[in-house]
C-alpha cells in the first residue's frame, strides 16, 4: 500500500508535467500500459493471501480509475491549450488599416476623346479608325493633294520606308471610309498624328479627331448647326458662339478656320484669347468634289462636310492647361489631378 501511494504520489507529478499529448500518452503506458506500474501492481495479487488480496484489489482498482480520471483531465486541459495557441497565431486583426491600393486613372486625352465622342455619338456619328502607318495615296493624293502640291510641305511628314509615313492628319480615314461605305455616312475618327514639329504649343505626336458627313442636300449650314450644338455640349457654356474664318485646305471647298467664344473670358477679351475674345479650334470645310471623285462617291448626288479638331488644344482649354508639353511629360503629381 505504501508503494501504491508513492506510484500515485509519482504519476499525478508526472501527468501534471506532461507538456504535450505525446508526453501525456507516455505517462499513460508507463503505467497502465501492459507492462506498466499499476498493471505490475495487479499482478503480484496472486501472492497474497485471499482477505488481504481483496482489500488491496480494491485499492489498486480505486487508484486506477482515480489515475484514469486525471489523465483524461489532463488531456482535455492540454487540447484546449492547443486549440488556444492555434487559434491565437492564427488570429487575424481586423482593426488593422488595410494595404493601400492606389486608383488609376484616365489621361486627360483619353477623357477628352471619350467626352467627344459621346456628345457626337448623340447626333448620330459613328465611330471609324485607320492606319497611323499610312501610304501616300491615303494622306495626300487622294485628299487632292498631288504630289507637287505646297501643302505637302507644310505638313512636315515622318517618311518611312517603301512610301509610307507616319499620317500627318486623321483625313486619310474619310478616304478610307468613303472608299468602303456608301453614303449616307455619318463618322468620326479620333487617334495619333505625327508631325516633325515641336515648341509650347505643337509636338511632333498629337490626337485629332476628324469628322465626317455625306448624303444628298448637306450644306454648309448643316456643318454650322453640327459643330455649334457640340461646343456648346462640350464647354457647356449655352451661349457660345462659334466663328467660320475663310480659310484653305485642298480637300475642302470652301474651307473655313473655326473659333469659338473664348471660354476664358466669355468673350470679354484675355491672354488666352490674346484679347480677340476668340479662340482657335479646328479646320473645316465642304468635301472637296475632287475628293468624292477619287474614293468613287458621285459628286453631283453627294455632298459632305468634314471637319478635323486637334484635341489637345481641347483639353487644353476645357482644364485650363497652358502648356502642351505636360501632356507628355507623364508627370504623376499632373495625371492624378484627373482622377
Ligand atoms: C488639318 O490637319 C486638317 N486635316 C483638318 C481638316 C479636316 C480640315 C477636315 C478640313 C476638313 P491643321 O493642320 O490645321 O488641319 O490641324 C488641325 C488642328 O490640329 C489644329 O487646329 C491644331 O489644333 C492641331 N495641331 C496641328 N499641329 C499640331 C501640333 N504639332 N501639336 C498639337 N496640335 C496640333
Ligand atoms: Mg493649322
Amino acid at each position: 500500500m505504501q508503494s501504491l501511494l508513492e506510484l500515485m504520489g509519482q504519476a499525478h507529478e508526472q501527468l501534471s508535467q506532461a507538456a504535450s499529448l505525446a508526453a501525456l500518452d507516455q505517462v499513460r503506458v508507463h503505467y497502465l500500459g501492459k507492462s506498466g506500474l499499476l498493471t505490475g501492481q495487479l499482478k503480484q495479487l496472486g501472492k497474497l493471501s485471499p482477505d488481504e488480496r481483496k482489500a488491496a484489489g480494491q485499492e489498486i482498482n480505486n487508484a486506477k480509475q482515480v489515475l484514469i480520471e486525471a489523465l483524461e483531465a489532463r488531456r482535455e486541459s492540454l487540447q484546449a491549450e492547443a486549440l488556444n495557441a492555434r487559434l491565437q497565431s492564427e488570429a487575424v486583426d481586423v482593426t488593422l488599416p488595410g494595404r493601400g491600393m492606389s486608383q488609376g486613372g484616365l489621361h486627360p486625352i483619353t477623357l477628352t476623346i471619350q467626352r467627344m465622342s459621346e456628345i457626337f455619338g448623340q447626333l448620330g456619328f459613328e465611330m471609324a479608325e485607320g492606319p497611323e502607318i499610312e501610304d501616300d495615296f491615303h494622306n495626300f493624293t487622294a485628299l487632292n493633294i498631288p504630289e507637287t502640291h505646297p501643302a505637302r510641305a507644310m505638313h512636315d511628314t515622318f517618311y518611312l520606308e517603301n512610301g509610307l509615313l507616319l499620317r500627318t492628319h486623321t483625313s486619310p480615314v474619310q478616304v478610307r471610309y468613303l472608299m468602303n461605305h456608301k453614303p449616307p455616312v455619318r463618322v468620326i475618327a479620333a487617334g495619333r498624328v505625327y508631325r516633325c514639329d515641336s515648341d509650347m504649343t505643337h509636338s511632333p505626336m498629337f490626337h485629332q479627331m476628324e469628322g465626317l458627313m455625306v448624303d444628298t442636300d448637306i450644306t454648309f449650314a448643316d456643318l454650322k448647326g453640327i459643330l455649334k450644338t457640340f461646343f456648346r455640349e462640350f464647354f457647356e457654356v449655352d451661349d457660345l458662339e462659334t466663328r467660320f474664318r475663310a480659310s484653305f485646305f485642298p480637300f475642302t471647298e470652301p474651307s473655313a478656320e473655326t473659333d469659338i467664344t473664348c471660354v476664358h473670358c466669355q468673350g470679354k477679351g484675355c491672354r488666352v484669347c490674346k484679347n480677340t475674345g476668340w479662340l482657335e479650334v479646328m479646320g473645316c470645310g465642304m468635301v472637296h468634289p475632287n475628293v468624292l471623285k477619287n474614293v468613287g462617291v458621285d459628286s453631283e448626288a453627294y455632298t459632305g462636310f468634314a471637319f478635323g479638331m486637334g484635341v489637345e488644344r481641347l483639353a487644353m482649354l476645357r482644364y485650363q492647361i497652358n502648356d502642351l508639353r505636360v501632356m507628355f511629360d507623364n508627370d504623376v503629381r499632373f495625371l492624378t489631378q484627373f482622377h
